[in-house]
């Protein structure tokens, strides 16, 4: 999708009021992320984490549980942020997680170092040869 259907910068600004809202005192390693559906609402998330480790939720799925919840069914962009001076990437389940709801394999994935810097990429890119519903019988 091009920039011109998917508005970034509100993306961004979204991911990164986002991130301060973050449950994060293991890692100390604040994420926020930012995902539009298709009822046309950004819906935002942080990392939870837990004492037990494996609890842990990642911002990008807090992000796409709370839309998923709502009804949405398709992704139409992710946006996320991390606290380094570095380009964050969505973790792998994250990506297999964003997988079961991309409208399609190019929807853009912006990962964010700061509000002017940031790299976009298609799901593709970030996922190629995917595992997904449409791999499974019936
Ligand atoms: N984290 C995310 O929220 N998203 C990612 O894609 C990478 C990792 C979180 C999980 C954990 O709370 C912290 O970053 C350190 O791994």
């Amino acid at each position: 999708m091009e920039e011109n259907e998917v508005n970034y910068k509100e993306l961004i600004i979204n991911a990164l009021e986002a991130r301060e809202k973050a449950y994060c005192p293991y890692s100390n390693f604040k994420v926020g992320a930012a995902v539009l559906f298709e009822d046309g609402k950004i819906y935002t998330g942080s990392n939870i984490e837990n004492a037990s480790f494996g609890g842990t939720n990642c911002a990008e799925r807090t992000a796409i549980f709370k839309g998923v919840h709502e009804g949405n069914r398709e992704i139409k962009a992710v946006a996320v942020v991390g606290d380094t001076n570095a380009y964050t990437y969505p973790c792998g389940i994250c990506r297999q997680v964003i997988a079961e709801f991309v409208v399609d394999k190019n929807v853009p994935i912006i990962i964010i170092k700061n509000e002017n810097d940031y790299i976009v990429k298609t799901f593709e890119e970030i996922l190629p040869g995917v595992f997904s519903k449409k791999d499974l019988k019936g």
